[in-house]
This record gives C-alpha cells, structure tokens and sequence, in this order.
C-alpha cells in the first residue's frame, strides 16, 4: 500500500514533468498521423509524454498497473493501483498550436477511482485531488459553482470520432442553450471536466467519452462537490467501456433537464 500524499505528490510531478515535454514541443515535430479516422490523431509527443509518464510511475510505484491511451498497456482495473493515463488530452488542438491541451493521470485503487491530477502546461494550472481529501488547483482548494444553469458557461464535446452521435449533441445543445450564459467547445474533455470542478463552468456534456479521457477529472470534479453521470442517469463505467458523460454541479445539472426522460 502506498502513502496516500506520496502517490498523489510523485503524480502532480510527474505531471508537471509531461505538462512541459508538452509545451516545449517544437512546431516541426507535431506533425500528426491518423489512428482509427481522419480526426482521430496521434503525435510523436502523445508517445514520448506517455512513455515518460509510465516509465516513472513504474520507477517510483513498481507494483501499479497502467491502463493507457498510446500502444496496448491495458492493465486489470481491478488491480490493487492502476494508473489510467492520457498523455495529451487535446491533441488536435496541440497539433495546431492551439494552446489548449493537458495531461490527466488517474489512478484507481482497487477497482475505484481513488486520485487524479490534470495539468494545464499553457495556463500553469495543476488540478489534483485524492478521495476524501478535497479538490485543489494549484493548492488552492474548489469547489463547483453554488449559480443557477442561466449564469454559467456550459461546456460540450462533440465526439469527433464517432460523427455518427453529432445529432444528438446538436440536439441537446439546442434544448440547453437557452437556459444558460454560453456555450464553449474547447477540445480537451479532461480540462473540461476541471472547468467545471474550479466553479468556472457550470456543465459539460459529450456523446462518448474513453476511460483515460475522465479516469483522474472524474475524482478531481467529485471531491469538487460535482456529479458525473452517464446521460441515463447511471454512475459512469469503471471497467473501461466508453461512455456519455453529464458532468457538473448538482444544480446545473438538474436545471439542465439533460438526465429528463425527454433524452432516454
Ligand atoms: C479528445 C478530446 C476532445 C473530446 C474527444 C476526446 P484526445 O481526446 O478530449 O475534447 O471531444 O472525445 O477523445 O483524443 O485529444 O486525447
Ligand atoms: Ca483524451
Ligand atoms: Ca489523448
């Protein structure tokens, strides 16, 4: 068994190590290749940030398990730790110099989603949180926002490789635009998810959604005080199946009315 503090300080460093392998990254070096269609890509950074991520895991927590998004290092999620790595979440966005991608390291702890650190490399933003211990950014301690759905910002994703579900994201972006402040689509579902945790967004939203996409923004937005459902109301899955996400405070997410029997 690990020391809580000492899993969750060698994940932020460790973090921080792949947020600035992510922002050095030289232009000329980010060309992307496509995985499974023409949006769905993959950089030599995504690569080398995973690999550095996992070879110090394994250095400092030998015994861990890794379920990750790069190559097939797809662990037993109901090994005793196991960490569920994105190396860049936002890789469009990276291969475009958008500026707007980060790293998320969960890690679960016998089947359950126990710590998770997200780092923002352009914004030097470290969103960390371990079960039972609250959420922070950059120390600082979140929470979700206490406003009515009218006065926040909703955030979404519109699940670029399965165009397939873009219907329906036009649809409930339709039926929830009215009710709020805005709506923002920035690429990086795991940023996203702290969006929400920090109190800066109000609701976020997206079709379909891996596992290393919420495995660490998952306990960072919960320990903000935020919820995360599947969009049938159920927990989301924990054995690696894909899922849609409604993501947010209490408050916003039942203003909403996403979870209504209206989108079963
Ligand atoms: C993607 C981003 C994007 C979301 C996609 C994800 P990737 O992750 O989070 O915002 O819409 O569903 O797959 O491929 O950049 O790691
Ligand atoms: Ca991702
Ligand atoms: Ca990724």
């Amino acid at each position: 068994m690990y020391g809580e503090q000492e899993l969750l300080r060698a994940m932020e460093e460790i973090a921080k190590e792949c947020g600035a392998i992510i922002k050095g990254a030289k232009e000329e070096h980010v060309a992307a290749t496509e995985k499974t269609n023409f949006r769905d890509l993959v950089t030599s950074y995504d690569v080398k940030v995973q690999k550095y991520a996992v070879d110090e895991l394994k250095r400092r927590f030998p015994d861990a398990s890794f379920f990750c998004e790069e190559g097939d290092d797809r662990g037993n999620l109901s090994d005793e730790y196991v960490f569920v790595i994105d190396p860049i979440d936002g890789t469009a966005n990276f291969s475009r110099h958008m500026n707007i991608s980060c790293v998320s390291i969960g890690c679960f702890r016998l089947g359950r989603p126990y710590a998770g650190v997200v780092y923002d490399p352009y914004n030097d933003e470290l969103y960390s949180a371990v079960r039972g211990g609250g959420a922070r950014l950059n120390g600082r301690a979140i929470s979700v926002t206490d406003e009515a759905l009218e006065h926040t910002l909703v955030m979404i994703g519109t699940s670029p490789y399965n165009p397939e579900l873009f219907d329906r994201t036009m649809e409930k972006l339709g039926y929830v635009f009215p009710k709020c402040l805005d709506v923002r689509r920035r690429g990086a579902a795991a940023l996203d998810l702290c969006t929400v945790a920090a109190g800066r967004s109000g609701l976020f939203f997206e079709e379909i959604l891996a596992l290393w996409d919420y495995a660490a923004g998952l306990v960072i937005l919960e320990e903000a005080g935020g919820e995360a459902y599947t969009m049938e109301g159920d927990p989301l899955p924990l054995d690696g199946r894909k899922s849609n996400i409604v993501a947010g405070s209490p408050r916003c997410i039942e203003e909403s009315g996403l979870l209504s029997d209206r989108f079963k």
